[in-house]
């Protein structure tokens, strides 16, 4: 009785399979990496070096920004090759930038790393320094969130990124689920736009913009993100992360919090406590991830004692921002060189992200995060 006894045998055996991997499943682990928002504009061998130091520490995410870049010198790196905006003006597009991080892109997936991608940076709408081609044509970011014609100029860079060729991949960005874990509508969407934010967004410019990539996306396994909405989570007239249109939006996959806190108990109120973003996230049926945050040098508490908040509830992050060089706080640090006082050099003391990254991969995750 061979047969029988083989068939069982083989049923048993996918029986087995499948009850581990489904144990497995249940006890994901969690991850970490760093924002860099001008990695494709560093030399290559620069990027080279700091995403092999990276993958080293056993990061698994890095987030990266559709942006132009000046020359010149950057939070310790050098930046020689100016990158041109995408879009110089609403409609005409330069790819120079897109080819740039295509490189990137090809570098982090040599490494086994993924990538966020914003699409624009909603502060160069609001600020006057950074004022872009969207700021220029509609002077302010009210008229920007509200405008129709805004919304589809918008409509358009999306498409113009998703469906972006990649020379290295040979096929649409929309389609490079190897490398692209999500791409967030925008970097911190509504950020200044306190009124339309309490009005929870009544131009419905999250759930349009996440309607727009999902339709690019097709059946794509790429996620899509908010990018942080309303800009840094803050106590208590500031919480606008986990907007409640972004929450009920079918379209959207991860709520990206960001937040900059002096103490982990700061953290802990928004992660865990009180004001819990995870308990929210699940509710919601959506993923929550620490996207930006980051310690500046006069903080009551360093990177050490406020990360441990994240990895213990087994959220995944993202900081602002490890960078290549030397950080403003380390001895020889170049003067004029646009720190924010966030930065941690890689081989910095300000903070151990080596061993933080290591706790992160070893922490029990509190969501399931599919394709990381
Ligand atoms: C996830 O986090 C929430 C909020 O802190 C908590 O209530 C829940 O028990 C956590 N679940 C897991 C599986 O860790």
């Amino acid at each position: 009785m061979r047969g029988p006894a083989l068939i069982f045998g083989l049923v048993l055996a996918l029986f087995v399979a499948y009850a581990q991997s489904s144990l497995t499943k249940r006890a994901d682990n969690s991850f970490a990496g760093t924002n860099l928002y001008f990695l494709h504009a560093l030399p290559k061998v620069e990027q080279e070096t700091y995403v092999q130091t990276l993958a080293g520490w056993g990061v698994k995410l890095v987030r990266l920004w559709v942006t132009n870049v000046d020359t010149g010198c950057l939070k310790g790196s050098t930046i020689v090759d100016a990158v041109p905006p995408l879009e110089a003006i609403v409609g005409t597009y330069d790819t120079t930038v897109l080819n740039k991080l295509d490189d990137t892109l090809k570098l982090l997936h040599e490494n086994g790393i993924k990538a966020i991608i914003s699409p624009h940076n909603a502060n160069s709408l609001t600020e006057a320094y950074l004022c872009d081609a969207y700021c220029n044509k509609y002077t302010d970011g009210t008229t920007f969130y509200s405008s129709t014609e805004a919304k589809a100029d918008y409509d358009n860079r999306l498409e113009a990124i998703l469906n972006y060729q990649s020379p290295n991949f040979n096929k649409p960005w929309k389609q490079l689920s190897e490398v692209i874990y999500s791409f967030n509508l925008q970097n911190e969407p509504l950020i200044g736009q306190i009124a339309k934010l309490q009005a929870n967004d009544p131009d419905d410019w999250l759930c349009g913009r996440a309607g727009k990539i999902r339709e690019l996306l097709g059946y794509s396994p790429i996620k899509v993100s908010t990018g942080g909405v309303g800009g840094s989570q803050y106590c208590c007239d500031h919480e606008f992360n986990l907007l409640e249109k972004a929450l009920q939006c079918d379209a959207l996959d991860i709520m990206s919090v960001h937040g900059y806190m002096s103490k982990a108990s700061d953290w802990a109120y928004f992660i865990t406590g009180d004001k819990s973003t995870l308990r929210d996230g699940n509710a919601a049926g959506k993923l929550v991830m620490v996207e930006e945050w980051g310690v500046s040098v006069d903080f009551e508490e360093d990177f050490d004692t406020q990360v441990q908040v994240f990895n213990d509830a087994g959220v995944p992050w993202l900081y602002w921002q490890v960078v290549p060089g030397l950080d403003g706080s380390q001895p020889g640090a170049p003067s004029s060189c646009g720190y924010d006082s966030f930065e941690i050099g890689v081989n910095s003391p300000k903070g151990d992200v080596a061993s933080a990254v290591a706790a992160a991969n070893a922490a029990i995750a509190n969501q399931t995060w599919s394709g990381i």
